[in-house]
């Protein structure tokens, strides 16, 4: 047989196949998320993500002298608010001596380097598990923004290098930067949460922090999962609006639209491998129905090659022990 074109030359063996690879991990592809609790020496496994723990502030400072040991250059922050510190307005989200606020300090008292970036959210501190204020049963944009603005400003305060809005309000980018500029916190970036989609494969996380939505769902803010062009129109509005780096989320459903989105800005795509894609994968796992290393990497390295610059995965620091 005579064939001009042989491809399996270059798959030949691990040596060729590693020289032509296109896409490959580091630990600089990854953002480490963290959940934080009150308390010390606290450290509780959630009960649908194996293995992946809510830490107190002591024990979370443990864990970021690690990761920074390992090469992860970034963490993702989540605070669980206490009940008691829960009503409409979100207010606890912008209390400076808040959980989130002491948390940030902490690490940049211990690991000056590490990049701190903020989840900007009302739902761990909002009584109905909203993103937003509630009135007469709906989600209201303008005065939800006001909120997170504040909320963003706080963080900035205690000292975060990003802040990430996940809410999904309109105008929210704009009206972060700008009081940002206006406050003279002109080296913190936004990470923007630009097309995020009501997925149910956040459920996990809010086990992890008590905060699923306490009537109906995230329809009204969140992205229909049936849209494609709605994702590029929210993050090329988001880049308008002044955001550093966008993010798609989930990952693993999405990667045509992380796709889409590299393809459409000229700014840092990054990508949420969220809590439901690691829980499915850690139940495969523990089943013995999917070899757990391979699935990680291959599943990461997809997100990768779909175009994402970043990824936010509970994985991270398996991931890295994996590669290294
Ligand atoms: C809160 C927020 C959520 C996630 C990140 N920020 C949950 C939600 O929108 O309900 C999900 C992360 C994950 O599932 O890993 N706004």
């Amino acid at each position: 047989m005579y064939l001009q074109r042989r491809n399996r030359i270059l798959r030949a063996t691990p040596a060729i196949r590693s020289m032509v690879a296109e896409s490959s991990l580091t630990p600089n592809d990854f953002i480490a998320p963290l959940f934080i609790d009150e308390g010390t020496n606290v450290a509780y496994e959630i009960p649908s993500m194996s293995n992946y723990f809510r830490y107190s502030i002591d024990l979370t400072i443990k864990e970021v002298k690690l990761l920074w040991s390992l090469g992860i250059k970034s963490v993702l922050l989540f605070v669980k608010a206490k009940d008691e510190t829960k009503d409409n307005t979100g207010k606890e989200a912008w209390n400076p001596d808040g959980l989130m606020q002491r948390t940030i300090k902490a690490i940049k008292d211990a690991v000056p380097e590490m990049l701190i970036m903020t989840d900007v959210a009302l739902d761990p501190y909002s009584i109905y598990g909203h993103d937003g204020i509630v009135k007469d049963g709906e989600i209201v944009n303008d005065e939800t923004v006001e909120a997170l603005v504040k909320m963003s400003l706080s963080h900035a305060q205690a000292g975060a290098d990003f802040v990430a809005p996940s809410d999904m309000m309109d105008g929210r980018i704009g009206a972060i930067r700008e009081a940002l500029e206006h406050e003279n916190f002109t080296k913190v970036g936004i990470m923007s949460y630009s097309a995020k989609y009501a997925s149910c494969f956040y459920g996990p996380f809010r086990d992890a922090l008590d905060s699923a939505p306490g009537f109906g769902d995230k329809k009204t803010y969140q992205m229909d999962y049936a849209n494609r062009k709605e994702a590029i129109k929210e993050t090329l509005m988001d880049v308008e609006e002044g955001a550093d780096i966008v993010m798609v989320k989930p990952a693993m459903a999405y990667l045509d639209i992380i796709r889409e989105i590299k393809n459409a800005v000229d700014v840092p795509v990054s990508a949420y491998h969220v809590s439901g894609e690691y829980a499915m994968i850690k139940a495969a796992a523990k089943m013995g129905w999917l070899n757990e290393e391979k699935a990680i990497i291959e599943s990461l390295t997809s997100i990768k090659r779909a175009g994402a610059d970043l990824i936010a995965t509970y994985f991270a620091k398996q991931a890295v022990q994996l590669i290294s």
